[in-house]
């Protein structure tokens, strides 16, 4: 049943959260933005904000193109057609480095950190990545955040559980100080007490009001008590977005039910 709403046509098009759409605050805003794989079009015509302070969850089935579309605010793929404005600044054509530098971090599906190096080296890459920038955190907070960082210091990234390697990425990300943070499934094949732990740092870097969040979730509960607000993608395009408490159990089961 869930299946034959989810192919319903897209034109019942439902963006009911205008509220900030022209106070210029985004840290982050993406206009109309078109993605290709080779002649597939992945992205369509997409559109989003992110407020500094807040979390928003990026939901979808799979395939819609949730991480095509983190990979191309980083700058790993090509936009075709569109905008992507860093605090205002257009950056749609800068390369993935200099995203990096004027602030967007992207801690990847699956995590990536570097196995044959400590917790510690892998730590101070990212401090590395971002040396100018100011500090939202200091290398002890970070570890404030995650114990265990601190206490296996000396541990290789990739003698690590899969849990453990995705607070070390997202660690590594957070000292760098992004402005704007993209993280691509985090709770993905994680054990449900680290789950716990990563969304307690999720809360309290949202209570910090520095960071703009973009969580791309599947795990909904999570997704809906972390985030302030959520856009749900259907074949490459938005099809809904608003606040995360408006969102109804109607919309869950026709956007997002397996
Ligand atoms: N490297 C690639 N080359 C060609 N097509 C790709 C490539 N990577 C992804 N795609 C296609 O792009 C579409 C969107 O994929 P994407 O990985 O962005 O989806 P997703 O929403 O992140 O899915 P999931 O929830 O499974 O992670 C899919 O149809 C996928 O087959
Ligand atoms: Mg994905």
């Amino acid at each position: 049943m869930a299946e034959a709403t989810a192919d319903l046509p897209i034109k019942t098009e439902t963006t009911r959260d205008t509220s900030d759409e022209a106070d210029g605050t985004q840290a982050l805003s993406v206009r109309q933005l078109d993605v290709y794989y080779g002649e597939s079009q992945i992205i369509r015509k997409v559109d989003l904000d992110l407020r500094p302070g807040s979390i928003t969850a990026l939901m979808g089935r799979n395939g819609v193109g949730k991480t095509t579309l983190l990979k191309a605010i980083m700058g790993l793929l090509p936009a075709r057609q569109g905008e992507i404005l860093l605090s205002g600044q257009s950056v749609v054509k800068s390369p993935t480095e200099k995203r990096a530098r004027g602030g967007i971090a992207y801690v990847p599906q699956g995590r990536e950190i570097f196995p044959k190096l400590t917790i510690e080296e892998n730590i101070k890459l990212g401090l590395q990545a971002h040396p100018q920038r100011p500090k939202h955190f200091s290398e002890d907070e970070i570890f404030g955040l995650f114990p265990f960082l601190a206490t296996m210091r000396n541990r290789l990234g990739g003698n690590l559980s899969g849990g453990q390697q995705q607070q070390l990425a997202l660690a590594r990300a957070l000292v760098g100080n992004p402005r704007v943070l993209l993280l691509d499934e985090p709770t993905e094949g994680i054990q449900p007490s680290i789950i716990d732990d990563i969304e307690r740092v999720l809360t309290d870097l949202r209570a910090k009001g520095k960071i703009a969040i973009l969580l791309v979730e599947q795990y909904l509960d999570f997704a809906r008590r972390l985030s302030n607000r959520f856009y749900i993608m259907q074949r490459g395009s938005m099809v809904l977005s608003g606040e995360t408490q408006k969102l109804t159990d109607d919309e869950v089961k026709r956007y997002l039910a397996f």
